[in-house]
């Protein structure tokens, strides 16, 4: 389902939701606290995830050799720009809101422009974004259309590159 648009200033429920989601997905990647409260590790997760049917989502990607730290608590999140070149993992998406396997490329924009508010650094902010950030941005954007990582695998080419694509 399409989830609707905030109105800001943001609620305090709505504050909340966003400070609990941050932290979730922050805590879903301490294997000590995940493996004893049985969660998967995320690097996202969208508020319709939780059945708020609201457009905010938040993103959580540790520092490591290929990019700094990144950290988001977007709402209205809105694509402005959106790469020819293409992209998809590999070894494919996972989402938390899907159990089952669904192997195959999942086929997305290699960089794109994203306006929105940001409740973490409570700004408005344009990002620019390329490789696995936005692959992620773009995961939990769909999640705010009704949209799944398998809605974007080709189910008759299921692991068929495109001209255009990048492989991560
Ligand atoms: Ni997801």
């Amino acid at each position: 389902m399409k989830s609707e648009p905030l109105t800001l200033p943001l609620d305090k429920e709505d504050c909340e939701t966003l400070d609990f989601m941050l932290s979730y997905i922050i805590k879903s990647q301490d294997e000590k606290y995940a493996t004893k409260h049985n969660v998967r590790a995320g690097v996202g997760l969208a508020a319709p995830q939780l059945g708020i049917l609201k457009r905010m989502f938040v993103i959580y990607i540790p520092k490591d050799e290929k990019q700094e730290e990144v950290c988001y608590q977007l709402v209205n999140p809105q694509i402005i720009e959106e790469s020819y070149k293409l992209i998809a993992m590999k070894e494919g998406e996972g989402c938390l809101s899907v159990d089952e396997e669904h192997p195959g490329l999942a086929h997305r924009h290699y960089a794109i422009k994203m306006k929105a508010y940001d409740y973490h650094t409570k700004q408005d902010i344009t990002i620019d974004a390329s490789g696995y950030e936005a692959v992620v941005l773009q995961h939990e954007f769909d999640h705010l259309e009704g949209v799944l990582f398998y809605d974007r695998i080709d189910k008759l080419n299921p692991n068929k590159r495109k001209d255009n694509e990048e492989l991560i």
